[in-house]
């Protein structure tokens, strides 16, 4: 048996032997190669296990309906803003006597879906790292799961950095974009930092997302007016999967270019009132395909319809707000940061309005200590 780059070959009795290095983990497989001796291969690895943190983002041009459901390619590209505050802390702890992946999410084990989701997940990583070894992935999140606020987008993001690095992939930032794109298209949006644009793209290794503006670049605040924090009965996935089913999802994909480039043209010159109008009405379109696709989604709930109703008589009225939903009834106010404050106390007194979550624009997905 030839040693490949970064192996060595070796003799030994033990066929499951590990050795543990400071920071490097060599792990023996057994080969094949010759029968009266263990003969195998010693995998050198970085590193055991790993931690990172991304935070979700909010779209203002939006990603809805695929070109490929597999991939996760996109049928149009999108602009977003981290959620600095927000954050979901990922570990992956690599264990090589694990027969399969374990998840457990704020304390509780996952299984079902949830822990399928994240398998087909690691499989996309494996493959990349050559390697069979399963991991056990703790994470956790300081808001609220499935409830409108895009989980899935930091979830996969800060799963993507801390999976690659546990199991010794040396990623940059495109590749770790991609990679976050296979576990939910919105994760790719979630590796740069601050005001981010995912580019549709051809294909696998060129649809991924980069930052166009710095955190700092704007001072615009979320103030997410929370209607029902529970989790959604149709998820995104599906919704993607039948986006192709509404006579004007057609429309709204043709139309995207000249969206995007409104939107990117109303983020670079901070022009909020440019920004307000094509955000509403991005929202808009993506709620009219999901309203009128097979099986009709209809995410929203009546006091999402009140909340969008003040928020155009407040902007009428000449204060900097407008809204933005995404695939639940919880409706994300943007303002800048001397109106913060108070949008969020005319939203919380809202009937229907049980809690209002705040978020500046936030950096990239990165790696933590553990
Ligand atoms: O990444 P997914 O599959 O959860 O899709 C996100 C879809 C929306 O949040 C509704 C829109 C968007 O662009 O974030």
């Amino acid at each position: 048996m030839t040693p490949g780059f970064g192996n060595l070959a070796f003799i030994v009795d033990d066929p499951f032997l590990i050795l543990y290095l400071g920071h490097l983990t060599l792990r023996y497989s057994p080969g094949s190669a010759c029968r009266s001796y263990s003969k195998g291969i010693i995998q050198i690895m970085h590193s055991l296990s790993a931690t990172a943190e991304a935070h979700p983002n909010i779209a203002f041009i939006k990603y809805w309906g695929n070109r490929d459901n597999l991939l996760r390619l996109p049928t149009s590209g999108s602009i977003s803003m981290n959620l600095g505050g927000l954050t979901t802390r990922t570990r992956v702890i690599i264990n090589s006597s694990l027969e399969a992946d374990r998840l457990k999410l704020n304390d509780r084990i996952v299984r079902g879906e949830g822990l399928r989701r994240v398998q087909s997940f690691l499989d996309v990583v494996r493959l990349q790292a050559r390697t069979d070894l399963h991991a056990e992935v703790i994470t956790e999140n300081n808001f609220p799961s499935g409830a409108g606020i895009a989980s899935s987008a930091s979830a996969f993001a800060a799963l993507a950095v801390a999976a690659a690095r546990a199991l010794g992939l040396d990623l940059s930032d495109r590749e770790l974009s991609c990679l976050a794109r296979r576990g939910s298209g919105s994760a790719s949006r979630s590796i740069p930092a601050g005001f981010v644009e995912w580019i549709a793209g051809e294909g696998d290794a060129d649809s991924y997302a980069v930052s166009i503006a710095s955190p700092e670049h704007w001072n615009l605040v979320d103030c997410i007016a929370m209607v029902n924090a529970n989790r959604k009965a149709t998820g995104s996935t599906e919704g993607h999967a039948s986006a192709g089913t509404s006579p004007l999802q057609a429309a709204r994909v043709a139309d995207a270019p000249r969206r995007l480039d409104w939107c990117r043209r109303a983020l670079l010159t901070c022009d909020f009132t440019a920004l307000a109008e094509i955000a509403e009405l991005d929202s808009n379109l993506m709620h009219a395909i999901m309203m009128t696709s097979i099986p009709a989604l209809m995410y929203w709930e009546p006091p999402t319809l009140e909340i969008m109703s003040l928020v155009r008589k407040w902007r009428a009225q000449g204060d900097p707000v407008f809204y933005t939903i995404d695939a639940g009834p919880n409706v994300h106010a943007i303002t800048t940061s001397d109106f913060a404050q108070v949008i969020t106390s005319r939203l919380r007194a809202i009937p229907g309005v049980r809690e209002v979550i705040t978020a500046s624009p936030g950096g990239g997905a990165h790696l933590s200590n553990e």
